[in-house]
């Protein structure tokens, strides 16, 4: 994997607009190279001004949405219309002020018995990649968060999906919150063409330096495993979040 791309923002305001401009670039670029745009949605709260963004006429009318396909990297085990589901995060944010055609809208299916939801998702993956036995879909862009325990999508510290090196998508077991929560495998993550980490706030600036400072590449973290082997990673960050990182 090539060094990670450091962005710093000096607010939030300017991280969603950064990365609103990076998401056009990807989906224009993928559209013309592949007729499709395949991209991970992240979950939480970080990203849902970043989707916001999107729907506006200055960032939406440059996208071709009739191309557009959105996935999540994972999703809460709660119905679509759950103040938690990812799903509804997107929805009230993006979905329901574009026009993107609802059969490119791919949602992990929070509502029904983890494993299956799982299962169900693989078959979608499979199905709209068109994969072999054993073969990884490359999205073309992938939209993480990060915890300040380290997680990221849903691979929290010590969860069995860390392990995980064939399925996927899993439904895993979030031990702290005695809770499932469905996401993609790192094999997938890393799979990506791009991976973009967007990360905002003071609360974060501690396992940002874990991550990013001095003491990187010693850190055990689930976001640290996040390395595509052929594909651009990028870290978006407010000033704030890096705040304990050393710049230049
Ligand atoms: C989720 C996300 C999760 C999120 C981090 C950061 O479903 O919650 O996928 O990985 O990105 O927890 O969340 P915030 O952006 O809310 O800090």
């Amino acid at each position: 994997m090539t060094k990670p791309e450091i962005i710093i923002c000096p607010d939030a305001a300017e991280l969603n607009r950064r990365a609103a401009e990076c998401f056009i670039e990807r989906a224009k670029e993928a559209a013309a190279r592949s007729g499709r745009f395949a991209v991970a949605l992240s979950g939480g709260s970080t990203p849902k001004a970043l989707y916001s963004l999107l729907a506006t006429p200055s960032f939406a009318d440059r996208i071709p949405w009739p191309k557009v396909h959105l996935f999540w990297g994972d999703e809460r085990c709660v119905p679509p219309d759950h103040p938690d589901s990812n799903y509804r995060m997107v929805c009230e944010s993006l979905l329901s002020k574009v026009s993107i055609p609802s059969e490119n809208v791919h949602r992990m299916a929070g509502e029904k018995e983890p494993q299956v939801a799982a299962a169900e998702y693989q078959q979608e993956l499979t199905a709209f990649f068109q994969l072999s036995e054993g073969t990884l879909p490359r999205f073309d862009l992938i939209l993480l968060g990060l915890g300040e325990d380290g997680h990221t999508a849903s691979l929290f510290p010590g969860s069995e999906a860390l392990k995980e090196t064939k399925r996927l998508v899993t439904a895993n077991f979030v031990k702290n919150m005695s809770a499932y929560r469905l996401t993609l495998t790192l094999p997938v993550l890393n799979n990506a063409a791009h991976v973009f980490f967007l990360v905002a706030g003071a609360s974060k600036a501690a396992i940002v330096e874990d991550l990013l400072g001095a003491k990187s590449g010693t850190s055990n973290y689930p976001a640290a495993k996040i390395q595509p082997r052929d594909g651009k990673l990028t870290w978006m960050i407010t000033q704030d979040a890096a705040a304990n990182l050393r710049v230049g």
